[in-house]
C-alpha cells in the first residue's frame, strides 16, 4: 500500500492488525527522521507504541541485535496479537522481520520501508533474518509481512548514494521484466534520481509489482524467484572479495548486472563473448541503462582469481557448480548452470574495461 506516514494507522487497521500495543523497531538515523510522525500515527489511531532504536548500518543484523529485541518485547508482556512494525531500510526490515518470525512462534509483521532498496525490494518477499561470522543473511526465516506501507516522500531524506544504489534494483526489476518500466526509467532518469514526487511512486510502485509477482509465484525460491539474483552473484563476490562496506550493495549490483549482461551474451550465442566486443545491440541498450547508475570501476587489486574464489563460497552454488540468472533477451530471464568458467572470467574481464571502449557499441 503507497500511502502518506500519516495515514499508517488507517492502514494497519485496514489490514486487519488488532489494535493496542505496537512494536516498532527502528534504527538511529530513520528514529530521528521519521520516527515521530509514524509515532503520531499509530497513536492518533488509538494504538499504543513500544519502540527500540538499533544504530544505524548493516552490524544491527546479528543475533545479539535479535536477541535484544527478543528481550525487550518479552518485557513487554505481548501476545500473539502484538504487531512489530518495521521503520527503516532492509537492516531494520530484515531484523524485525526475523523478530517477528521468533516470538511466540510468529507475531503478525508489518514493513514501513524508508529506503529504496527497501521500497522495491526487500520488505517485499518474506525473507528476514541476520548476519553470521560465515556469511551475510544465513541466518534467517521467511516471515510475510500483513502489510507493507510505502511513503515514498520518506526517500526526501535518503543520501544520493543510498538512492543511487537502490536503483540498481529498480533497473534489476527492469530487465527482468516485459513490462515498460525500463521505458519509463530511460524517459524519466533525471528526474527519478531529483527525487521527483510526480514520477518517483509511479516508478517505485511498477518496481516492487514485480517483485511481489514473481514471490507471489514462487514463495520459496525453488523456481522464478531465483531470476531476483539476476547479477548477485557477480555482485555478492565483489561485496565479499573487496570487504564489505567498501561498496554499496548496490553499486556492486550494478557492476554485477554488466557482468551478468556479458555472460547473456556468451550463453545466448553458445560460445565465449570477448570481453572486449561490443555487446550485442539489446544487451548494449540495456547496458546503457545499467551504466545510468554510474557504478564505479572495479579496482585493478581485486583480481579475478580473488572475485572467482569469493563466488565459489556463494550460497546460491549447486551440485552443478555455480547457478547464473541470465537473459536469453531483456525481460526473458533464466537460470543456467555448469557454464564455462572462461565464460564467467570474460564476463569480469568486460567490466574492467574502461567504460569509453564499449559504451558506443
Ligand atoms: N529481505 C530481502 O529480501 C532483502 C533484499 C535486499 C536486501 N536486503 C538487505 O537489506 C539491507 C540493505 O538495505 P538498505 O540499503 O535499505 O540498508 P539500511 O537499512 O542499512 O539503510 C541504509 C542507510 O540509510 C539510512 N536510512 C534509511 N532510511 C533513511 C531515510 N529515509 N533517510 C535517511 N537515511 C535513511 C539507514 O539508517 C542506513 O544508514 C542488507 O542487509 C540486505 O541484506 C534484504
Amino acid at each position: 500500500v503507497f500511502g502518506p506516514l500519516a495515514s499508517a494507522g488507517t492502514a494497519l487497521h485496514e489490514a486487519g492488525v488488532a489494535a493496542g500495543t505496537v512494536l516498532v523497531v527502528t534504527d538511529s538515523t530513520v528514529a530521528d527522521l521519521w520516527l515521530d510522525p509514524l509515532l503520531a500515527a499509530l497513536r492518533a489511531d488509538g494504538r499504543v507504541p513500544h519502540v527500540h532504536i538499533v544504530p544505524a548500518g548493516e552490524s544491527a543484523k546479528s543475533m545479539a541485535r535479535l536477541a535484544a529485541i527478543h528481550d525487550w518485547a518479552l518485557g513487554l508482556g505481548i501476545d500473539r496479537q502484538t504487531p512489530v512494525v518495521a521503520l527503516g531500510g532492509g537492516v531494520v526490515g530484515d531484523l524485525a522481520g526475523f523478530a517477528a518470525a521468533t516470538l511466540l512462534r510468529g507475531l503478525l509483521f508489518v514493513q514501513v520501508p524508508t529506503t529504496v532498496i527497501a521500497q522495491v525490494d526487500s520488505a517485499v518477499g518474506g525473507k528476514t533474518g541476520v548476519n553470521h561470522a560465515a556469511g551475510k543473511n544465513l541466518l534467517g526465516a521467511f516471515h510475510q509481512p500483513a502489510l507493507v506501507y510505502v511513503d515514498p516522500s520518506t526517500l526526501d531524506t535518503l543520501p544520493d548514494r543510498d538512492l543511487r544504489s537502490g536503483f540498481a534494483e529498480v533497473v534489476k526489476h527492469a530487465l527482468l521484466s516485459s513490462s515498460t518500466l525500463a521505458e519509463r526509467l530511460r524517459a524519466d532518469w533525471d528526474a527519478l534520481l531529483g527525487r521527483d514526487a510526480a514520477v518517483l511512486p509511479g516508478v517505485l510502485c511498477d518496481a516492487v509489482a514485480i517483485k511481489a509477482d514473481i514471490v507471489a509465484a514462487d514463495e520459496r525460491e525453488a523456481g522464478v524467484r531465483a531470476f531476483l539474483n539476476l547479477g548477485h552473484t557477480f555482485g555478492h563476490a565483489i561485496e565479499r572479495a573487496a570487504g564489505y562496506g567498501a561498496y554499496t550493495h548496490g553499486e556492486a549490483v550494478a557492476m554485477g548486472l554488466r557482468a551478468a549482461l556479458h555472460l547473456s551474451g556468451s550463453v545466448r550465442q553458445g560460445a565465449e563473448a570477448a570481453p572486449d566486443a561490443p555487446l550485442p545491440a539489446d544487451f548494449a541498450e540495456a547496458d546503457r541503462l545499467v551504466l545510468r547508475l554510474a557504478p564505479p570501476p572495479l579496482p585493478p587489486d581485486l583480481t579475478t582469481d580473488a572475485l572467482m574464489t569469493a563466488m565459489g563460497t556463494d550460497k546460491k552454488r549447486t551440485a552443478e557448480g555455480l547457478r547464473f540468472v541470465v537473459l536469453d533477451a531483456p525481460g526473458a530471464p533464466r537460470v543456467v548452470s555448469g557454464v564455462p568458467e572462461t565464460w564467467v572470467r570474460a564476463a569480469w574481464a568486460f567490466v574492467r574495461q574502461p567504460l569509453a571502449e564499449h559504451t558506443s557499441a
